[in-house]
């Protein structure tokens, strides 16, 4: 591979499988026992909102240290590879995620852009201010904000909803050379059409995945395997390969 200069990373929950967090489509089409339409909607939080405030508040609490106890849920060596590219390689780096999770953090990735949200983050309905979130939200909180009650939604993207960071998103994307997608099984837009705005930069593009996502075809290489075993020997080989050149 040529010198690379900047590198775009896309994950996807895939990267978080062995830290113990379940992926979106496994083979029962359920998430965490929940269909997606009653929990990751708009509409759903209308409908019931205590029900999608306590399932958000599942999905923080593993994530959560409380004084001396380390979180339940931990970063895995595909986490800590990634890390550990941003800071060695020697050119621009950006981390897209569309994992809520705080896994990229904890293994030590900076230059994120969460685009489907964080679950440790807290969002007021009225004037979207954001706020950290380290613990569990009752529909009747009040907003820090606007000290309204049932004012406060989780700081997710959900179905129907715009991701976030786009128009930074699209110019990293536009002005990589390397595109790399890592444990996502392409089915949601517009993170799946990533790949061929990397393509149409002229980027080399490299999917590793568990198995073939559905955008496989538009990738330039691919390695298949656990980003915990795969990843952390390409990060090695191609440091070193930078380094030579
Ligand atoms: N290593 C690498 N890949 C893995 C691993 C692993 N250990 N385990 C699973 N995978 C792969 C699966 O084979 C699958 O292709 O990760 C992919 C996970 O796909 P999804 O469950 O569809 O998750 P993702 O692509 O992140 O979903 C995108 O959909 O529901 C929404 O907003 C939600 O951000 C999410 C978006």
């Amino acid at each position: 591979m040529n010198s690379v200069k900047s590198i775009v990373v896309l994950t996807g929950a895939g990267i978080s499988a062995e830290s113990g967090i379940k992926t979106f489509r496994a083979d029962d089409g359920l998430w965490e026992n929940h269909r997606v339409e009653d929990v990751a909607t708009p509409e759903a939080f209308e409908r019931d909102p205590w029900l999608v405030q306590k399932f958000y508040n599942e999905r923080r609490r593993p994530l959560l240290c409380y004084q001396e106890r380390e979180s339940e849920v931990k970063y895995n060596p595909a986490h800590k590879a990634l890390a550990k590219l941003e800071a060695q390689f020697d050119g621009d780096f950006l981390l897209i995620t569309q994992n809520i999770d705080n896994l990229h953090e904890q293994g030590g990735s900076i230059n994120i852009k969460h685009m489907h949200g964080e679950v440790l983050k807290m969002r007021c309905k009225s004037t979207n201010t954001v706020f950290d979130c380290f613990h569990d939200i009752e529909v009747a909180d009040l907003c820090d904000c606007c000290g309204e009650p049932n004012n406060l939604r989780p700081h997710i993207v959900w179905f129907g909803e715009m991701p976030l960071y786009m128009d930074e998103i699209a110019s990293a994307i536009s002005s990589c050379d390397l595109f790399i997608s890592i444990g996502t099984s392409g089915n949601v837009y517009p993170a799946a059409g990533f790949v061929q705005m990397a393509n149409q930069a002229g980027a080399r593009t490299l999917e590793i995945n568990l198995e073939e996502s559905l955008v496989a075809s538009n990738f330039d290489q691919a390695i298949y395997g656990k980003a915990g075993e795969v990843l952390p020997a390409w990060v090695e080989e191609f440091l070193i390969g930078q380094r030579k050149k």
